[in-house]
């Protein structure tokens, strides 16, 4: 393979059309190949979305732009990311030019494991539902994997069924069955739910026991992602090193957020801006990663930081560890245009290393956030971002935008009536 660079110098100066055909470049792709990235519509016919969802209307559009500078596991990525917020995708690019040295972010990933459950309401008695395990499991793993042919082809399927029994806060004991199916490249969600929905009738007639609930759990605690990141000490920092009071800072707010729900809320928050960006642009079931990531995130009993970082020996180091259920397969990975056209940048078939780069761009996402909050704060940084937005509310046109925004900065506001104020300045005299 040939080895490829994520790192564009420049590439936020070009127009729309060149990045496009820089990222074209780098993908190894057909220029052409992206046109839905850059169409209104994204490629996505309106008789097809139509048929997406209920009572629909039309089409919805977001700012797509793209990550540079990314390494992960020794290869280097561009990531697409659809975000209305902006400075995310600037941050990601920046924390990962940081992190790019050696082999970049190192991501390991689980085999992706995805729990189904079967619910009992009013359980047996205790060791029924396990001996009922134990005298039919191959019958039972038989009859699901028959379900999904495909998957089973793929090297995925039923893996193994364990009980759980809890108790109600009001004290009944209620009893589940969990499935532990592998999804290979799926999210899932449609494998397993149809799996625990053929097991119910089955468990009823092996035990007489009532099935209540039979459905995917959002928890896929077996699927999961570590990923750590390093970058070197050096006093002053560089692109690729980091200044040690700077780390120390750094080092602060993560034990701050590591102690503290109401701030392991935002900073989680961080890390999901750069993650949910990256699952909208490759048609991802983000509902369901935010609700796993923040249920992981307490699942110790206290809601903590998803992220740590420590100065160790002469660098700063950051870790995370989270579930992430992702598909390559299935969804609309398939169907819609502008996702297709992502992953054929991305370059990824299998979802275990989907879903690495995309925690490798979360983690990264909160060093950025993090550095910047230790240090000057994040108004500054937003301000010329944000300004941007003013001066188009304003009226300012593509080629006026760029001057209305300096003066701003100039002025030192980021408001609409700055932008009102710069732009007719700027109009009247003569300058724009
Ligand atoms: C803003 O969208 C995200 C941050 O609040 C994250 C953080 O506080 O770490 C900057």
């Amino acid at each position: 393979m040939i080895e490829r660079s994520s790192r564009l110098p420049g590439f936020s100066k070009l127009s729309a059309e060149q990045r496009l055909a820089a990222v074209a470049t780098f993908a190894g792709v057909e220029r052409e190949s992206l046109d839905p990235l850059m169409s209104p519509d994204n490629g996505l016919p309106q008789s097809i979305a139509a048929h997406m969802s209920e009572n629909n209307v039309g089409r919805f559009s977001l700012p797509l732009g793209f990550a540079t500078n990314f390494r992960v596991n020794a290869r280097d990525y561009v990531i697409p990311m659809v975000i209305e917020e902006p400075s995310v995708v600037a941050a990601a690019s920046f924390a990962a030019r940081l992190l790019r040295d050696g082999d970049g972010i190192i991501a390991r990933s689980t085999e992706p494991i995805m729990t189904g459950q079967i619910h009992f309401p009013e359980p047996p008695a205790e060791g029924v539902l396990e001996k009922c395990l134990e005298d039919h499991l191959p019958e039972l793993k038989a009859a699901l994997d028959r379900l999904h042919p495909r998957l089973l082809a793929a090297g995925g399927g039923f893996r193994e069924a364990r009980v759980r029994r809890l108790a109600h806060p009001d004290g009944q004991v209620i009893a589940v069955i969990h499935i532990h199916v592998d999804v290979r490249d799926a999210m899932g969600a449609n494998a397993v739910n149809s799996m625990a929905e053929e097991a119910a009738p089955l468990f009823e007639a092996w035990t007489g026991a009532r099935v209540g609930l039979r459905i995917l759990s959002n928890l896929p605690k077996h699927r999961r992602v570590h990923v750590e990141a390093r970058v070197a000490l050096k006093v002053g920092g560089g692109e690729s090193a980091m200044d040690p009071d700077e780390a120390r800072r750094i080092v602060e707010a993560s034990r701050f957020a590591e102690a503290d729900p109401y701030r392991a809320v935002t900073a989680n928050k961080g890390i999901m801006n750069g993650i949910d960006a990256v699952l909208l642009a490759t048609g991802q079931d983000f509902r369901a990663v935010e609700a796993a990531a923040h249920a992981f995130a307490a699942y110790e009993g206290r809601y903590t930081a998803l992220a740590k970082w420590r100065v160790e020996d002469e660098f700063l180091v950051g870790r995370m560890d989270m579930p992430l259920a992702l598909g390559t397969v299935g969804g609309i990975t398939a169907v819609h245009p502008a996702v297709k056209a992502n992953f054929k940048v991305l370059g990824v078939t299998e979802a275990t290393r989907f879903s690495e780069i995309v925690a490798a761009v979360g983690l990264a996402q909160n060093l950025a956030a993090t550095r910047a909050l230790a240090s000057e704060g994040i108004q500054r940084g937003h301000m010329r971002l944000h300004a941007r937005n003013f001066a188009v509310q304003a009226g300012a046109s593509e080629s006026e935008v760029p001057q209305v925004v300096a003066a701003m900065v100039a002025l030192g506001r980021s408001d609409h009536q700055a932008a009102d104020l710069c732009l007719a300045e700027l109009r009247k005299a003569g300058v724009v």
